[in-house]
């Protein structure tokens, strides 16, 4: 396994720093061979030469790598974060990364919460008519492709069902949004056609919100456009627990090569502090190490998180813990296990 580590900024330097000891462990007891290349793309390399994403970095993401792993990118000397869209979505637009997977390991049973990851809303169609710096007009387009549409839906279905999961949720707002939600509805129906173990419904998204707070168990699988799907996987992560324990994959289904990264942000309040919850890089690794085929590895991750969580955690989930003093409990579960 080649493997690409952006560490990016803030905490994503911290936790990126403190999950990798754990990769290295597993891939010993496994008897893996995993190989890690850092690349220091990020806030500081921007203010110092104003390049985010440089020339050829996909091209070469491609050739020499099977994952990349991305801690955070986010620095208040740049508040529009214009390094960080340069980065994340040259790396979703150039590696075709469209579909965005968090899983939300409940109380009530597991979401395999999937959601569209290159057009929509973000597709980035627009513009503004009058002055650039007050416009009297803004206009963000809402883009869908048929091809990409599919493409997602026939993956992320798939998966659901690999996952053993037998309710399907479409979230839309095809009543408001009608051009792309009667889009979407057409092609949920036609690829469901294809997965008869799966029962699928839709919902509309306000109404998916308000039940996803009050009954989260009555969910499964869900699959969902750009927009919807960012804010219900931060509704997830809060259901969760935090922040800090929600990962993410953006998988590209006709490629290997796949990006993980944990849901936060760079969390500037508390980088510098020692206290970064490392849960969800780690995570992430078991998200990687499941997406290359190693299963047992990824479970011993897993298993290695709830351990230590049942013993500690740092502050942001209620506990005492540093982010160091946090990944020695997870280093000794598992060494303990193995
Ligand atoms: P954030 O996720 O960085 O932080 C939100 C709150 O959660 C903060 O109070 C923070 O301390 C806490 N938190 C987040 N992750 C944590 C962890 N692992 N352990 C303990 N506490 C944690 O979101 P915020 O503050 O809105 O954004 C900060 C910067 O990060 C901004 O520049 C933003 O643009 C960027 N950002 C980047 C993302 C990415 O790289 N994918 C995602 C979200 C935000
Ligand atoms: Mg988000």
């Amino acid at each position: 396994m080649r493997i690409a580590v952006i560490p990016g900024d803030g905490i994503g330097q911290e936790v990126v720093a403190a999950a990798l000891p754990a990769l290295d462990l597993v891939a010993e007891i496994f008897d893996l061979d995993a190989t890690v290349e850092q690349f220091d793309w990020g806030a500081d390399r921007w203010l110092r030469t104003g390049v985010g994403l440089p020339e050829g970095a996909v091209a070469q993401l491609r050739a020499e790598f099977d994952a990349v792993l991305l801690g955070a990118l986010g620095d208040p000397r740049i508040p529009d974060m214009a390094h960080g869209r340069d980065i994340l979505l040259g790396l979703r637009r150039g590696l075709d990364l469209c579909v965005n997977h968090r899983p939300l390991p409940l109380a009530t049973g597991t979401i395999e919460l999937f959601r569209e990851n290159t057009q929509g809303l973000y597709a980035g169609v627009g513009g503004t008519v009058g002055p650039p710096d007050r416009p009297t007009v803004a206009i963000d387009e809402c883009v869908y492709t048929r091809d990409t549409v599919q493409r997602f839906l026939r993956y992320s279905l798939g998966r659901i069902r690999d996952a053993g999961q037998r309710r399907v949720t479409l979230v839309h707002k095809a009543n408001a949004v009608p051009h792309t939600g009667r889009l979407w509805r057409e092609l949920y129906a036609a690829e469901l056609a294809a997965f008869p173990e799966l029962d699928g419904t839709d919902e509309y998204v306000d109404a998916f919100c308000y039940h996803l707070v009050r009954d989260p168990g009555r969910y499964q699988g869900v699959v969902a456009p750009n927009l919807f799907g960012d804010i219900i996987s931060d509704i997830g992560a809060a259901l969760l627990g935090g922040l800090g324990l929600a990962a993410s994959a953006s998988i590209c289904p006709q490629a290997r090569l796949a990006l993980f990264e944990p849901v936060h942000g760079s969390a500037p309040d508390i980088a510098g502090t020692g206290v970064a919850n490392p849960y969800a890089t780690v995570l992430c690794l078991a998200l990687m190490l499941d997406h290359l085929g190693h299963r047992a590895p990824a479970d011993a991750l897993r298993a290695a998180l709830a351990a230590a969580r049942a013993e500690g955690g740092t502050p942001d989930v209620g506990g005492h813990d540093t982010t160091s003093g946090f990944m020695t409990r997870v280093l000794a579960a598992l060494r303990h296990q193995h």
